[in-house]
């Protein structure tokens, strides 16, 4: 054997022994602690944030020159895939981690998936032995129970990812009367041709069915409507998460020079106030009268009533057994162990975080269609790296009705959105027979709408 080899072989039993030997001191944080002292112990002592931070302590060997490149590689995935930062600091000051964040922290411990384990050779800090792994899930479940409190699911599903929609949520009625008929007015455009419910119709799903949106004079946006339907649920509002409540987006479309496109809310408010009958019963709910802060408060008020429960899933996870076919249970079980539910997780599926759209294979080389604006998603807001083509997770209620999908609207069938989800987002090639059970799961997703099933006029 030459020297050099001897040297590199021995180096190697070294660090293995060595590894070794930590795995056995490596005990878990005394179980005596706080849930979010233990997770905090062992976030530091598996090195996660060394893949998964910003500014990452580089550990000395990534100056080496092969290993090195290695670990810089899996830190740049590491950290691409999942900010922890964010996480971290709410488990330090006892706050609500996002309920995406301890999702898929829980998926990787069940699956056995992180620390990597070609990490722990070269980093013999990053493993966690049984105890740990029990206290993450133990702290998700927790977490999951003090933030996240699934008042409607039957004892089986407490700690299921997905919740069941309220059937109603506290509204002030004389507002929502007066934001849906808001909703319905077309003096909102400039022209009184559009209204909101042009390109969300109530009885269309909440959407336009379009790949884009047409506005005023025939003009079209250049990314697809989402629906107005449990909007409410949404961290933030629009793929690029641009409006941070649902009246900060309503003030968006009468102005927005494509879709409504009227030159300021002063003309609005003057078109409605010239109605002396609109003017008198908005002023008896809004004593300071038609104002664009006044107008938008209302229509707020009327979306939150747009909720739809009790779809069959719904009524599955409140313990009716009956709701769902084998075959549609079979898609749930299929859909959670694919990582769908890390990212469309809570009562809407979606809309709880921003994610990279093409994080297993690039997406926008496979469209092969030239990068739009809206391509740009969240980076368009922030203007940071890491945003580029990372959009707010859309919820997939009533998605049977809201096709086309995607913000770029390409995908015209469930099936098409299906297989290119698991493709770009999660890395594997569905079976025919997986794409059905999903899409099977995701039929039952309809829910009511005043007390009747949700359906879509254009569909019929
Ligand atoms: C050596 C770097 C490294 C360490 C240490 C590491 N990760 Fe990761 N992590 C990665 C990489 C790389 C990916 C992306 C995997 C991929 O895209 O296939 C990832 C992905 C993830 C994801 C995203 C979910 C997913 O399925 O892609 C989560 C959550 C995660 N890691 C949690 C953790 C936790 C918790 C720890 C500590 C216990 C940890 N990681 C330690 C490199 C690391
Ligand atoms: C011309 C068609 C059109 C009109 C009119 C229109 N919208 Fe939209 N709406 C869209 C499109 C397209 C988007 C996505 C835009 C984006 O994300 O940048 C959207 C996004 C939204 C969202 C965000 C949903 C989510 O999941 O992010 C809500 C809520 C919404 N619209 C409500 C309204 C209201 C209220 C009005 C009337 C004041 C209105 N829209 C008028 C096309 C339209
Ligand atoms: C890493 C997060 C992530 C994972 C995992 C994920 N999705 Fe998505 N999903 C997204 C994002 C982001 C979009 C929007 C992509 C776009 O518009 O370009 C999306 C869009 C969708 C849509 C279209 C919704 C619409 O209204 O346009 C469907 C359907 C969907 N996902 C289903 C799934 C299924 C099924 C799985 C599992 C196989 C899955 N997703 C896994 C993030 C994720």
């Amino acid at each position: 054997m030459k020297k050099k080899t001897k040297i590199i072989l021995t180096v190697l039993v070294a660090a293995a022994v060595l590894a070794v030997v930590y795995r056995a001191v490596n005990t878990a944080p005394p179980a005596d602690l706080g849930k979010n002292e233990q997770m905090e112990a062992i976030i530091a002592s598996a090195g996660c944030m060394e893949c998964h931070s910003a500014d990452p302590k580089l550990p000395f060997y990534a100056n080496f020159p092969i290993a090195g490149n290695l670990v810089k590689e899996d830190i740049r995935l590491g950290y691409r895939s999942f900010d922890m930062e964010p996480m971290l600091t709410a488990i330090r000051t006892g706050e609500a981690v996002s309920e995406v964040d301890f999702s898929k922290v829980e998926k990787v411990i069940l699956d056995g998936t992180m620390p990597m384990a070609k990490y722990y050779l070269v980093h013999w800090g990053a493993a966690i032995n049984n105890t740990e792994k029990q206290m993450i899930l133990d702290w998700a479940k927790e977490h999951r129970a003090t933030f996240y409190p699934n008042k409607l699911a039957c004892t089986e599903f407490a700690n299921e990812p997905i919740r069941p929609i309220e059937d109603s949520v506290a509204v002030d009625m004389r507002k929502v009367i007066l934001g849906n008929l808001l909703f319905h007015d077309v003096r909102l455009s400039v022209d009184n041709t559009v209204s909101c419910a042009t390109c969300h119709g109530l009885n269309t799903g909440g959407v336009d069915n379009k790949q884009f949106s047409e506005g005023v004079r025939g003009q079209f946006g250049g990314v697809n409507a989402p629906t107005v339907f449990n909007a409410h649920y949404n961290f933030v509002q629009f793929w690029d998460g641009r409006a941070a409540t649902l009246a900060d987006q309503a003030a968006g479309p009468p102005l927005n020079p494509v879709e409504m496109a009227c030159e300021s809310f002063d003309e609005i408010c003057e078109k409605l106030k010239a109605d002396k009958q609109f003017n008198e019963a908005f002023t008896a709910v809004y004593p300071d009268g038609i104002t664009q802060d006044n107008i938008t408060d209302a229509i707020q008020e009327f979306e939150r009533t747009l909720l739809t429960p009790n779809s069959r899933f719904d009524k599955y996870l409140k313990g009716d057994k009956t709701a769902m076919t084998e075959e549609e249970i079979a898609g749930y079980d299929l859909f959670k162990l694919y990582n769908c539910a890390t990212c469309h997780v809570g009562e809407n599926m979606g809309g709880q975080s921003y994610e990279l759209m093409g994080i297993k294979a690039d997406y926008f080389a496979d469209r092969g269609t030239e990068l739009t604006i809206e391509d740009n998603g969240r980076y368009k807001e922030t203007k940071a790296d890491r945003d580029k083509h990372r959009f707010k997770v859309p919820g997939l209620r009533n998605i049977a009705l809201t096709a086309p999908y995607f913000h770029d609207g390409t995908m015209k069938t469930m099936d098409e959105a299906v297989i290119a989800m698991a493709k770009y987002e999660v890395g594997v090639d569905l079976t025919n027979e997986e794409v059905k059970k999903i899409v099977a799961f995701l039929n039952t997703l309809t829910g009511e709408y005043k007390g009747k099933l949700l359906t879509n006029d254009s569909m019929k």
